[in-house]
């Protein structure tokens, strides 16, 4: 899926894959099963291709730092906007830097291109929330995205993945259907990889249901950059 293809979903309105709430693994594993609440101020989470997700809101409110990248504008614009939330922007030649002025929430969205970033970009950080990330990739991009988020990543870099697994005839992406193989195949060179739950969410997911699905599940797992 190329950009284009995206910035013309948030154009259109086209945002299902948006939640209202607050991602329920992210409040879970980062929340009372994760740090305590005074190691989190050292921690620094980047979520890849975020959209306008309140994840980032959570983590800047359960005093984790945000590094967040998305290419909408559109998007990044109503982030703060829908969440009250000030902000300054920088613009560069290929994309913009924006940052909320409301101390304490420390949230950073490079508007841009995933594939842009640098390795710098991401040298404080320490977490990753990829929700409804690599599963927005058609195959080819899921490879170049993995080999990015490698290059990215400094040792000890832990992320919580989720992914999608579904009966690909039954339905087009995206999302596209991520298997627990595909994950080994893109990522056991580089990370640890542990499964850590599979949920059956055809019944929590009415919209994918009306595009053909018969069933679903969503996977977490946790990896760590070798
Ligand atoms: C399926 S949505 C998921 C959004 C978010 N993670 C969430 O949970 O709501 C994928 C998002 O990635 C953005 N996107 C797609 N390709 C991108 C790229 N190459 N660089 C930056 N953002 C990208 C899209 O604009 C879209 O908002």
């Amino acid at each position: 899926m190329e950009i284009d293809f995206w910035l013309e979903r948030w154009d259109n309105n086209q945002t299902g894959f948006h939640q209202q709430q607050v991602n329920p693994y992210l409040a879970y594993f980062y929340g009372n099963k994760g740090p305590a609440v005074e190691q989190r101020e050292k921690l620094k989470v980047f979520v890849p291709l975020a959209g306008k997700s309140k994840d980032m809101l959570w983590l800047s409110q359960n005093s984790y730092k945000v590094f967040a990248v998305e290419c909408s504008d559109r998007a990044v614009k109503d982030f703060f906007e829908d969440n009250a939330l000030n902000y300054k922007h920088a613009a560069k030649e290929q994309h913009a830097l924006y940052q909320s002025s409301d101390l304490p929430s420390l949230i950073e969205i490079f508007q841009g291109d995933f594939f842009e970033l640098q390795q710098e970009d991401l040298d404080d950080v320490t977490d990753i929330f990829d929700r409804a990330s690599l599963v927005a990739l058609p195959v080819e991009m899921r490879q170049d995205y993995a080999k990015k988020m490698a290059e990215l990543q400094k040792p000890g870099v832990r992320t919580l993945l989720v992914t999608l697994t579904f009966d690909p005839e039954e339905m087009n992406g995206p999302p596209f259907s991520v298997t627990e193989e595909e994950v080994n195949d893109l990522y056991s060179e580089t990370f640890s990889i542990q499964k850590l739950l599979v949920k059956n969410v055809i019944e929590e997911e009415a919209g994918l249901k009306k595009r053909g699905l018969t069933a679903l599940d969503e996977t977490v797992y946790k990896l760590v950059r070798k």
